[in-house]
């Protein structure tokens, strides 16, 4: 096995950085970390692991939300201002709030026309009514609607959306309600087959979708029942807001990805995924993306492409 010299210091920043994992876990960040670095190195036909490429090599094993943790021991001061400025939210001044928003998709402006008569169902799972995530949305539905669509939008925490209890009477039969459980989720399975464009919002937190969403996906594991007759309509559409108040515009791209490809099992092909971040300023940076024309302006274009792509 070749050997690599490693530079002076840099295998107590692997202690540093893993500080904070207890022993259950720590050893195989540690190990993550030296393999990919080594392999890095190898691949760029390098013998010493230079600070460089160990810090490119931190931010490919760890998920863009360990940014602090990394920074911690990379950039204290950078760290520290970091904080401080999300701490003093109170006094930013509307409009000079630090939120930027991202658009995924490669196929911005199309030149396509708008199909008529389409139907688009949107949900957001962010309880926090005339927050980020649902000023976006509502952006969205006012593009969609000026363009012809019929669109109906929910909020999930107003719905009745029972846990899944893992009585997998959707591996056992065909279920005619897609589901055993009898709750607010019947319709809307209804809804979600009749769509050709599905919209789904959610806000981080702890550094994955809130709870709500994740309690929401868990009910769309029926659609894999080998039983259904009823199977979920081929060709659906897919679009994703996601929202949340750390800076780094790629924080959570682990998270927005995985519910890209949740939506793809389902047979929902995503085509956009805006990206809402640094979502500070007063009450938390509630609904802060209201001061942002440019942003509104953008989720209003990403609303009529949507419509464009189905
Ligand atoms: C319980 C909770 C946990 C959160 N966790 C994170 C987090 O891990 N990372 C982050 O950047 N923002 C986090 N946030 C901030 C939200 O993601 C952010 O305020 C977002 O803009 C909320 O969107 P909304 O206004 O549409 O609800 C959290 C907020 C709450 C209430």
């Amino acid at each position: 096995m070749k050997k690599f010299e490693w530079q002076e210091g840099l295998k107590e920043k692997i202690d540093a950085l893993c500080a904070i994992f207890p022993p259950v876990i720590k050893d195989r960040w540690k190990n993550r970390l030296i393999y990919n670095t080594e392999k890095l190195a190898a691949y760029e036909g390098l013998t010493v692991v230079t600070d460089d490429l160990f810090w490119r090599s931190v931010t490919e094993v760890f998920p863009g939300g360990y940014e602090p943790l990394i920074l911690k021991v990379k950039d204290p001061q950078k760290l520290k201002t970091t904080m401080l400025s999300s701490r003093d939210q109170e006094s930013m001044e509307p409009g000079k709030e630090p939120v930027t928003i991202t658009r995924w998709s490669q196929s911005v402006g199309s030149t396509t026309d708008v199909p008529p008569g389409k139907k688009i169902l949107a949900v957001n799972s962010s309880a926090r009514k005339g927050g980020n995530t649902d000023i976006i949305l509502d952006e969205i539905v006012r593009s969609c609607k000026e363009n012809g669509a019929t669109v109906e939008k929910i909020y999930l925490s107003d719905l009745n959306i029972k846990q899944c209890t893992g009585c997998r009477a959707c591996r056992k039969g065909d279920v005619k309600t897609i589901c055993a459980l009898k709750d607010d989720m019947i319709p809307f399975y209804d809804k979600l087959y009749e769509a050709d464009g599905f919209i789904a919002g959610f806000p981080i937190y702890t550094a994955r979708e809130n709870g709500i969403m994740a309690t929401f996906m868990d009910r769309w594991d029926c659609f894999s029942n080998p039983f259904l007759t009823r199977k979920m309509p081929e060709g659906k559409k897919g679009l994703i807001v996601c929202s949340w108040m750390w800076p780094n515009a790629t924080a959570y791209d682990d998270v927005v990805e995985k519910m890209v490809i949740l939506f793809r099992l389902h047979h929902i092909l995503t085509t956009d995924v805006l990206v809402v971040t640094g979502a500070r300023g007063k009450k938390h940076g509630k609904g802060v993306v209201k001061h942002h024309p440019a942003i509104l302006n953008t989720a209003y274009e990403t609303g009529v492409d949507f419509l464009k792509s189905l």
